[in-house]
């Protein structure tokens, strides 16, 4: 009859099966076969409760993402909800792998829930711009108590099944099999005659907001803490304490008005769009799953600097045994000792103990001789970036590294192809470009050569998964996807400040936009010299007639290297890490404007925004039609992971579709017309943007 949901029989007891793969997500037609079903076992006088299951590897992990943009089809999720409060014969949720969202609204509609130990629960909604729209803003906090509740609705993040039964949120565990588990269960219901537990009545001590009123302040903190410029979280609070001083009812026809306000947001739209794009970046579009990544059971690091610590550290956390290569005993001992450092800051702020400070760091081991790289089944060089010495690395490492070893290079924008000729396996080369710090930031950039075989980079992106990190492929130019991409932006942020705006106003029309530090913040505080340094190779290839960064090359000419100098765009006091306005920062930018004949001017913040976007999105666009980017959202996670670019916009090239390409484009031609050949529009856009199409949709 239905074939999304089984119905069987053992012991009075119906079994409804859900079977939607690949996470029972609770489509229109799951929500149909539920209803079906439970209509089913209601009627049927050989039944005396209920076991609701899911099939395969996850009890519904929520409501179906990708139905969102379509018109809402009866039966609701709420509906499916609110019918199980009044039936009268027991119904139990049996929850394993992870119940999340309307998966959970779902059994805590349940009067009984059951769960394998290792389940896990939760209510992401936020995480989509949303809030637990079926009741669970309703239903968690007289489960769960408000405190709990609110921590796991405003903060998205899932719980074991120990806290979930602590929590009163699960019943009972179920060790060893899920399925009879739950059944016994419900026989023991049934025997008992243990009175059905219904989520929406009132619960003793949740009383009127007022009485809750610094519980919920910390929760509004924490929302403006960790969702800055994002209102979901805010909606499920307020829809939380509608609940503590409306009667169920009342608070849920508050909450119909609230979803569809949130489900019809432009923040839940890119919201949606960050989750795809991020499964859709783990795809390379010609390495199917048929390619295996190849073992990787040991790595090297060559360097112990500060990337190649980072790089050691994420390795080692992943469980790998690591053995990090320096040049020489003292650069090596030194490295080692920094390496130890961190380890010992992650204890002190609480994040491992020391046990598992002592198992990680006995992981790594040090040497000076590249010859215990030879057991490596993966080789991560992170060296000074210098395209000789990375050759000569890599010349060397081709004699002692075991054959089909990975050979990876940390390089933020060297010629990958290059560094492969220095070897006789350039099939065996790949690009591992991590951000700083490497053991903390979540993007890793998988750089593919002319040559690089498909399973070593199925290799680089399965180490992504296995390091906790989002692996997004690129191909080989000039600072790769990510760099290549925000270049423009520090361009133009450099630019206007020699036109006349200040540091100050620039980092902040950008901290508006929600990325968590400006442009010129970010410079000071990696050092405006490394910048110069690349700037300074790339000379003799510069275009002459292209504008040129040059107050960027004052600033360093005067050793304004930024924090570690204590003065750079802005100025710090001695050891300081705040930045203060500098006077002198003005004058200087008023001196290479005048010798480059450049009039100041007030510049208007949303030139500011439209001239440091706009770059970006425009080399986003040349990246994409260069085949660099295999797709637009490639680049967006780039921003998303890399530079913490606000979730709740998508990305650039979101961004850019939501303004309108042809938008886009008439601004491009009039910065072009001012500005010159730094804003030559990409072909790509012009075409889009004449045929009505779009980066990301
Ligand atoms: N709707 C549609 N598709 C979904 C989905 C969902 N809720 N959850 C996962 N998928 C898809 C993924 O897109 C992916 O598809 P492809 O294989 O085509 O790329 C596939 O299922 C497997 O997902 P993952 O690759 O993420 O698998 P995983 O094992 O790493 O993670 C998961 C599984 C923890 C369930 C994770 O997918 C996840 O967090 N999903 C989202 C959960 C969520 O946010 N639920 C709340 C939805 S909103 C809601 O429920 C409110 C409401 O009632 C209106």
């Amino acid at each position: 009859m239905n074939e999304i949901v089984g119905y069987e029989i053992e012991g009075r007891v119906a079994v409804l099966t859900i079977d939607n793969p690949p996470v029972n997500a609770l489509g229109h037609a799951v929500r149909e076969g539920i209803v079906t079903r439970v209509e089913q076992a209601v009627a049927d006088d050989g039944v005396d409760a209920i076991v609701l299951i899911g099939a395969g590897r996850t009890f519904p992990a929520g409501a179906d993402i990708r139905e969102f943009d379509q018109p809402a089809r009866e039966p609701h999720l709420l509906v499916v909800v609110d019918r199980m409060d009044t039936i009268e014969k027991a119904v139990v949720a049996a929850i394993h792998g992870t119940a999340l969202g309307g998966g959970l609204e779902l059994a805590l509609g349940c009067h009984f829930r059951v769960a394998s130990p290792d389940a896990r629960v939760g209510l992401p909604e936020v995480n989509l711009g949303i809030f637990p729209g079926a009741a669970g803003t309703q239903r968690l906090p007289r489960v769960a108590g408000l405190d709990n509740a609110l921590e796991m609705i405003v903060s998205g993040k899932p719980v074991g099944a120990v806290t979930a039964h602590d929590y009163g949120i699960v019943d009972a565990i179920v060790e060893g099999d899920l399925r009879p588990g739950a059944l016994a269960f419900a026989q023991k219901i049934i025997a008992d005659g243990t009175p059905r537990r219904i989520s929406s009545e009132p619960r003793d001590g949740i009383g009127a907001p007022e009485a809750h009123a610094e519980t919920i302040d910390r929760y509004r903190d924490l929302a403006n803490r960790r969702f800055r410029g994002q209102e979901s979280p805010h909606q499920a609070i307020e829809s939380v304490v509608d609940g503590l001083r409306m009667p169920y009812d009342e608070a849920v026809a508050a909450d119909r008005v609230r979803f569809e306000a949130c489900k019809t947001s432009s923040q839940s739209a890119a919201l949606r769009y960050a989750f795809f794009a991020e499964r859709e970046a783990a795809k390379i579009p010609d390495i199917g799953k048929d390619v295996a990544p190849r073992a990787v059971k040991s790595a090297g690091v060559i360097g112990a600097g500060t990337m190649g610590r980072g790089i050691a550290i994420s390795l080692a956390d992943s469980g790998l045994p690591v053995t990090v290569v320096e040049t020489g005993q003292e650069a090596l001992d030194a490295g080692m000792a920094e390496l130890a450092k961190l380890y010992e800051a992650m204890v002190s702020r609480g994040r491992i103990d020391e046990a598992t400070k002592a198992e990680r760091l006995a992981r790594i081991t040090g040497a000076i001789d590249y010859g215990v790289l030879g057991e490596a089944d993966l080789v991560i060089e992170a060296a000074f970036e210098d395209l000789d010495v990375k050759k000569d690395i890599f010349q060397t490492l081709d004699g002692v590294a075991k054959p089909g070893a990975v050979l990876a290079t940390n390089t933020s924008y060297m010629d990958i192809d290059a560094i492969a000729t220095a070897t006789s396996r350039p099939r065996d080369v790949i690009g591992l470009h991590y951000f700083v710090p490497a053991n903390v930031m979540r993007l890793l950039e998988v750089v593919r050569g002319d040559e690089s075989a498909p399973d070593a980079i199925a290799t680089g992106m399965a180490l992504a998964r296995r390091t906790n990190k989002v692996g997004v492929l690129a191909g080989v130019c000039h600072g790769f996807i990510a760099n290549r991409s925000r270049l423009p932006l520090v361009r133009e942020a450099t630019f206007l400040i020699e036109e006349g705006a200040s540091p100050a106003q620039v980092d902040k029309v950008l901290t508006d936009l929600g990325m968590p530090l400006g442009p010129l913040a970010v410079s000071d505080l990696s050092g405006l010299d490394v910048s110069w340094r690349m700037r300074q190779s790339l000379a003799a290839d510069r275009d002459p007639e292209a504008r040129y960064m040059h107050l960027a090359d004052r600033m360093c000419e005067l050793g304004r290297f930024g924090i570690k100098a204590g003065r750079g765009w802005y100025a710090y006091e001695e050891g300081g890490r705040h930045p203060q306005p500098d006077e002198e920062v003005e004058a200087i930018a008023a001196a290479v404007a005048g010798e480059q004949g450049i009039e100041r001017r007030e510049i208007s913040d949303d030139e500011i925004r439209a001239r440091c976007l706009y770059a970006a999105i425009n080399e986003g666009a040349k990246i994409l039609e260069e085949g660099v980017a295999a797709r637009a959202s490639d680049i967006d996670v780039m921003w998303l992971y890399g530079f913490g670019f606000p979730r709740w916009r998508g990305g650039i090239m979101f961004i850019a579709d939501e303004i309108g390409l042809p938008e886009i484009l008439s601004q491009l031609r009039a910065f072009e017309a001012v500005h010159g050949k730094l804003w030559n529009p990409s072909p790509l856009l012009e075409r889009l943007a004449a045929d009505g199409g779009s980066f990301t949709r």
